[in-house]
């Protein structure tokens, strides 16, 4: 692989592997033995169509997704999900309960932990606003509980956390990208599990979510998909992510639906006012009838999210994952800490506030000191370092395809801007 390759430390697009991309300039030019490179060749195409088996085999198998639930593959990224979660929920809604008693309203619940939750459930107050019967509630908003109590900067007790009884949908983010805040992973759910996900803070909340239904949990994966096991992923309604965090290219969006949810969107509309008319484009259902190629799908991000679940298949799928990116989550929190101590860095989340393995945020202290440090880490092949520009300071980002040995290129030369911060 060419020697001018940087050290990538980017949120989204962020690396991928070098031998996959290796791999996928061989596909630009000849996919599957065809003559004909992947850009080129017809999505109806029998080489194409096995490959997108194959894909989705890669998730069913490693994420050990139960029959219950489909894979689906669509375009539009998270934001397009933004939508389509509340539009698919709400009609499976109304197809349940076609007619509400006196006063009764379809409620969306949404879990607020920082900015991308936050974009979502602005949303869905935007396409419900109007109407009839349909309300958001905040079911929780984490910056109430922060420090100042207008940011992000950790995951709220579960005291805080108000669901309704009898919701359309509840949704929580997994990762919050930009603030750097994870719900740390759930112990399974047996008996004992239910306890200890009790008293880990930091977990998502199953216990008190409504009992003895199908739930309408609705998770956004993007910036964590893959990047270890998703706790409970039988519970939920829908998962998806964009490829572009841990996957492949920007383009492709992953969605795990349970069946519950694939439904008829358009008789939902022509029942009850509080469904709102669906774009094909967005209905589950359109998707799974068309075994998600009703219309052309990104051929080139779904071959490279191809090649790079095969590979993390042959190094262990998520298991393997999880360990690989907690050692190097360790090295860096480790690191923040020791600067905090040394006055040269402050931690934004801290690690056991639901600080993310994915997303690092911390502060660099001092005047002009966030600039000496991003200087530095180009200077030595370091990038993607700098802070998302809502809040600033640095976010160092350690998706799968960021190995070891970046993260401790990256750690040496925290430890080494700690030393000369320190002796200035
Ligand atoms: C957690 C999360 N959700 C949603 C989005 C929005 O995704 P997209 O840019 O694919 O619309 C992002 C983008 O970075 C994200 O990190």
């Amino acid at each position: 692989m060419a020697s001018d390759r940087v050290l990538n430390f980017s949120a989204g697009p962020s690396a991928l592997p070098d031998s996959v991309l290796e791999q996928a300039t061989q596909g630009l030019l000849n996919f599957a033995n065809t003559g004909i490179g992947i850009a080129e060749i017809s999505h109806r195409s029998k080489e194409f169509l096995a490959f997108l088996d194959e894909l989705e085999s890669l998730v069913r198998e490693q994420l050990e997704v139960p029959q219950t639930h489909r894979i689906l593959f669509a375009q539009g990224g998270g934001t397009g999900q933004f939508a389509a979660v509340v539009m698919n929920m709400l009609a499976r809604d109304v197809l349940l309960r076609p007619n509400l008693a006196e006063g009764e309203e379809r409620v969306l619940d949404y879990v607020v932990t920082g900015s991308w939750s936050r974009t979502a459930a602005k949303e869905a107050t935007n396409l419900t606003e109007t109407v009839p019967n349909v309300r958001v509630n905040i079911a929780v908003d984490a910056k109430n509980n922060s420090a100042d109590g207008a940011s992000y900067d950790s995951l709220p007790p579960h005291s805080a956390y108000q669901f309704s009884e009898n919701p359309a949908l509840i949704y929580y983010c997994e990762n919050e990208t930009v603030n750097g805040i994870q719900f740390s992973k759930a112990p399974s759910d047996d008996a004992s599990g239910e306890e200890l996900n009790k008293k880990d803070e930091t977990t998502f909340p199953f216990h008190l979510l409504p009992k003895n239904t199908l739930l309408p949990l609705v998770a956004d994966y993007s910036s964590s998909f893959m990047s270890r096991p998703i706790p409970r992923l039988a519970d939920h309604a829908i998962i998806y992510a964009g490829a572009q965090k841990n996957i492949g290219p920007a383009g492709l969006t992953i969605l795990i639906v349970r069946q519950d949810c694939i439904v008829d969107v358009d008789a939902a509309v022509k029942l009850s006012r509080s469904a709102i008319p669906v774009p094909s484009i967005l209905s589950y259902k359109y998707l799974a009838d068309g075994k998600s190629v009703p219309n052309t799908p990104p051929v080139f991000s779904v071959y490279v999210s191809g090649l790079v679940l095969k590979r993390m298949k042959e190094l262990g799928g998520p298991k393997y994952y999880e360990e690989f990116n907690r050692k190097k989550k360790e090295k860096v929190y480790e690191t923040v800490k020791e600067g905090e101590k040394r006055g040269v860095f402050r931690s934004k989340v801290p690690e056991d506030k639901g600080g993310s393995w994915m997303n690092v945020v911390f502060e660099v202290v001092g005047d002009g000191a966030e600039g000496r440090f991003l200087k530095g880490a180009e200077s030595k092949g370091m990038k993607g370092l700098k802070g998302h520009r809502s809040v600033g300071g640095i976010r160092a980002t350690l998706y799968n395809a960021v190995t070891e040995e970046a993260t401790d290129a990256l750690v040496a030369y925290m430890k080494e801007f700690i030393e000369t911060e320190t002796q200035a």
